[in-house]
């Protein structure tokens, strides 16, 4: 699966009342999806992730707060802050991701293409560069 990592636009339908973003198959998602989760309470200078995916999408929205998330594919290494509930962070393939400074109000939803599996992690480094090698 190539890689790829982008930032994508949301969205937002608001009026008078305030804000609201509709993620739905097919309807301003580029990929189905099958799993929903969230970090939330990430207790100060704690960092997250340290893995790859073998076949996965996922889509990382802050919906309160920020974080930093850093993304190496392609032989290329990536950062972003992620700090607007109308901004989601879209990761395909095979990504070296880590995700760092979470304010401690930040609540980052996940949406995934695929339901969770331990056999689609890569959590050796080592292993994942010599994954992207070969890919
Ligand atoms: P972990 O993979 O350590 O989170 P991160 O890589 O984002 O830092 O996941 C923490 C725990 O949650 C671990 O026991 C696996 C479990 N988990 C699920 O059961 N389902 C899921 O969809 C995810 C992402 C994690």
């Amino acid at each position: 699966m190539t890689a790829n990592v982008d930032l994508i636009a949301l969205k937002i339908h608001g009026d008078e009342r305030g804000s609201l973003v509709a993620l739905g198959n097919g309807h301003h998602l580029p990929f189905d999806v099958k799993r929903v989760y969230y970090i939330f309470g990430t207790k100060e200078g704690v960092s997250r992730g340290f893995h790859a995916h073998k076949k996965l999408t996922q889509l990382l929205i802050a919906v309160r707060g920020s974080c930093r998330i850093t993304c190496e594919y392609n032989n290329k290494k990536e950062e972003y802050i992620l700090s607007r509930p109308d901004e989601g962070l879209q990761i395909d393939g095979l990504v070296w991701r880590e995700m760092h400074d979470f304010s401690s109000d930040c609540v980052l939803l996940v949406l995934a293409s695929d339901y969770y599996s331990e056999a689609d992690y890569i959590r050796d480094y080592q292993t994942f560069l010599n994954e992207e090698l070969h890919d």
